[in-house]
C-alpha cells in the first residue's frame, strides 16, 4: 500500500536511496565487483567484442546512459537500441554479441522478442530486470536484477536509478575481467556508488524549489530539456515523465542539437530544464553547456538548471537552480533524474491528475 503517500508514484521515489542500496548489496568489494553472471563467466565476458543494449522508453533512457559507462570503462562499443526497432530489423550480430535487455517488469513484448531475435542469431544475452523470474529473464543466458522492490505507479522512477546502478555494476565488472581498468580506479568509483544512497536522501529532502516551480508552471504549454553527454538521457528522461503524466509537451535535446533544429522552437518565455554536469568533473561539458544556456537566454527563454552544489560558474545564467551533490560524471544521472521525476508528479498533481494511472497506459505493456 501506499504507506502514507498520496500517490505510489511519490512514495517510489522517497524509495530511491533504498532501490540504489539494494541494487549494490552484496556486490561491492573495495576494489571490484561481484557479479555472478552464471553462463557468462570470464571468458565469455573477454569473447564479445561488441555490446547491444535493447529496451523501450525509460529503460532505454537508462541504456544510454549505461552506454557512456560502459563504453568509457571497458572499451567495448555499445549500441542502444529500441527493442521494437531492433526486433523489425536485420542487425548484425553474432556469437561475440552480447545483447543487454533491460526491463523493469520483464514482461515488455518488444523486448522480449528482441531478445529470441538476438539469440535466433547467435548472440549472447544477459537480462537486467526488475522482476524475480519474469519471461525476459527466463528467456536470457543471464540476468543481474536490480532489486529495486515492486512498481507499482505507471510512470518509472525508483527502477530507472536501479537500471543505470546495474550497468554500472555490469560496466565495472567487465572492466575487471578484461583489464581495461586498474584496481585502484574500480575503487574510486566503488567508493562514490557507495556514498550515492545518502546523497540522495539529501536531494530528496531539498526539493522545496521543485514544488513551488511545479504550481507556477502549471498552465505550461511546452517544456524542453537540454543535457549532454550522460546528461542527454537524464534530459530525455525528465521530457518523458512530464508528457506521461502531465500530458504537456516536452522533449529532450542534446545540447550539440540545439543549432540543428531545436534553437527555432525558443521564444520568450519558453521554460528550458538544462542538466548541468559538474565543472570539477567535467570543465569543457560544463563550458559547452553553458554556452547552450547563453545561446537560449539570448532568445528570451527561462532556464532552470539541475546543477551540482558547488558550480558558482552557472548562477549568472540560471532562473531557478536544482542542485545536486558532487559525484562522479557516470554517477550523476541517479542524482540529477530525481528533481526531474520530482517535477513531473507535482507538476501533474498541480493540474490534479491521476499520477498513478495516466491516460491511455499500462504499466506493462506486453501486447504491441
Ligand atoms: C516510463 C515508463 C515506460 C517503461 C517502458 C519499459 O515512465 O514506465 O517507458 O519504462 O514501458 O517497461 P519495462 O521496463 O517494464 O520493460
Amino acid at each position: 500500500e501506499k504507506g502514507g503517500w498520496n500517490s505510489f508514484m511519490a512514495k517510489e521515489i522517497s524509495e530511491g536511496p533504498e532501490a540504489v542500496e539494494n541494487t549494490m548489496r552484496g556486490r561491492l568489494a573495495d576494489s571490484h565487483v561481484e557479479l555472478d553472471l552464471g553462463a557468462l563467466d570470464d571468458e565469455a565476458l573477454r569473447s564479445i567484442d561488441r555490446i547491444v543494449i535493447v529496451a523501450c522508453g525509460t529503460a532505454n533512457y537508462s541504456g544510454l546512459v549505461g552506454k557512456y559507462a560502459i563504453e568509457t570503462w571497458a572499451r567495448v562499443p555499445v549500441e542502444v537500441d529500441l527493442a521494437h526497432e531492433f526486433r523489425y530489423r536485420d542487425p548484425v550480430l553474432d556469437e561475440r554479441t552480447l545483447v543487454i535487455s533491460i526491463s523493469q517488469s520483464g514482461e515488455t513484448m518488444d523486448t522480449k522478442m528482441a531478445v529470441q531475435h538476438a539469440k535466433a542469431q547467435g548472440a549472447r544475452t544477459l537480462s537486467i530486470c526488475n522482476t524475480q523470474g519474469a519471461t525476459i529473464p527466463r528467456e536470457s543466458e543471464a540476468v543481474l536484477y536490480t532489486h529495486a522492490g515492486p512498481e507499482v505507479a505507471v510512470a518509472s522512477t525508483k527502477a530507472f536509478l536501479a537500471q543505470v546502478i546495474g550497468q554500472l555494476l555490469f560496466g565495472l565488472h567487465l572492466a575487471r575481467v578484461r583489464g581495461t581498468m586498474a584496481d585502484e580506479a574500480i575503487a574510486e568509483v566503488v567508493a562514490e556508488m557507495r556514498e550515492l544512497p545518502a546523497e540522495l536522501r539529501q536531494v530528496l529532502a531539498e526539493q522545496e524549489a521543485v514544488h513551488e516551480l511545479a504550481h507556477w508552471m502549471a498552465d505550461s504549454r511546452s517544456v524542453l530539456f537540454l543535457g549532454r553527454h550522460v546528461g542527454y538521457p537524464v534530459a530525455l528522461e525528465g521530457a518523458l515523465k512530464l508528457k506521461e503524466i502531465s500530458y504537456i509537451h516536452a522533449e529532450g535535446f542534446a545540447g550539440g542539437e540545439l543549432k540543428h533544429g531545436p534553437i527555432a522552437l525558443i521564444e520568450p518565455g519558453q521554460v528550458v530544464f538544462v542538466v548541468v554536469p559538474s565543472p570539477r568533473n567535467e570543465p569543457l561539458l560544463h563550458s559547452k553547456i553553458v554556452s547552450n544556456i547563453q545561446e537560449i537566454r539570448a532568445r528570451g527563454a527561462r532556464v532552470i538548471v539541475v546543477a551540482e552544489a558547488g558550480d558558482a560558474a552557472v548562477l549568472p545564467y540560471a532562473d531557478v537552480v536544482l542542485r545536486v551533490p558532487l559525484t562522479l560524471p557516470m554517477l550523476e544521472p541517479v542524482l540529477q533524474v530525481v528533481p526531474l521525476h520530482i517535477f513531473a508528479l507535482e507538476l501533474a498533481t498541480a493540474k490534479g491528475l491521476d499520477v498513478d494511472q495516466p491516460r491511455n497506459l499500462a504499466k506493462s505493456v506486453t501486447v504491441e
